[in-house]
């Protein structure tokens, strides 16, 4: 399967990079010539195609991944044809404003993690050659509907956000002398390790949380420190904030 990319920037490099970690021949991807196609090529041995009309022919399934408000004008009048799949990575671009007919088109949501294999992937429809490009950049998850597709979005958003969360939480223990390293890992390894433990158990959060939140213990008392401050009705205005702007957007 040839696995076209077109529009070469962030995304699309994190991705890429997993796809080469996955194992997949670097000739078995054709690249847009613009941003950062031509580098990436050059080093790691990628195609590069002429022109985008170049990369739909020579393509079975093409990632989408330019920015939201060109997505709709770079698919336009090119030689889509039967049994082609387009994986729109784009945030917010509803499926009706890409005009690949008769290829049929997806969305999914990658996240940088892409680039070690352990991006959580929300994508819909549940169209086979895009659950085989994505179960490459770690677990892919379909969805019902773009209804549901667009609430999963905001995941996106929280993921940066709990890279901010780490962030803080490493500079406040390095600005009480903890060496920055170890404050960095073990910030960064204590959201993996929460994050793990929920998704590998199956028993109810609020059970897990109430069990850990020990009456009168250190959790309890950041919580209400929290809860004062507004969290989490802040972090749940946040949320809706994101949905918001990704279905006006549309
Ligand atoms: N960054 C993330 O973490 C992330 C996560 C999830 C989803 N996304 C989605 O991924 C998409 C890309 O985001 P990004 O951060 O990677 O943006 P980016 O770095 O700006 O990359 C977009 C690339 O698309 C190229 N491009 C634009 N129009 C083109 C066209 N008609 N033909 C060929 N190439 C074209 C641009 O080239 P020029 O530089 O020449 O303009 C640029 O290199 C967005 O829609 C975003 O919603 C991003």
């Amino acid at each position: 399967m040839m696995i076209g990319v077109l529009g070469v920037g962030h995304l699309a490099a994190s991705m890429l990079a997993g796809f080469r970690r996955s194992g997949l021949d670097p000739a078995a991807f054709i690249l847009s010539p613009r941003g950062k196609a031509a580098a990436l090529a050059a080093h790691h041995g990628f195609q590069l195609a002429v022109d985008n009309r170049d990369l739909v022919e020579r393509s079975d399934v093409v990632i989408l991944s330019v920015r939201p408000t060109h997505a709709p004008d770079a698919v336009q009048g090119l030689p889509w044809r039967e049994g082609q799949v387009v994986v729109s990575v784009c945030a917010g671009v509803l499926l009706s404003r890409l005009d690949v007919a008769p290829a049929r088109a997806v969305r999914a949501m990658p996240f940088t993690a892409s680039e070690i294999a352990s991006s959580p992937t929300v994508y819909f429809p549940d169209i086979e050659q895009a659950r085989t490009v994505l179960d490459r950049l770690g677990p892919s998850i379909a969805l019902a509907s773009e209804t549901d597709f667009e609430v999963a979005t905001v995941s996106a958003a929280v993921y940066g956000w709990a890279q901010d969360l780490i962030r803080n939480t490493a500079d406040w223990s390095s600005a009480r002398g903890l060496d920055p390293e170890i404050a960095r890992r073990l910030a960064a390894m204590t959201f993996v390790a929460a994050g793990r433990l929920i998704a590998e158990k199956s028993e109810p959060m609020d059970r897990m949380l109430e069990e850990l939140v020990t009456p009168g213990g250190i959790t309890e008392r950041g919580l209400q420190v929290l809860s004062a401050r507004g969290v989490p009705a802040a972090w749940e205005e946040a949320c809706a904030a994101v949905l918001d702007k990704l279905t006006r957007s549309g």
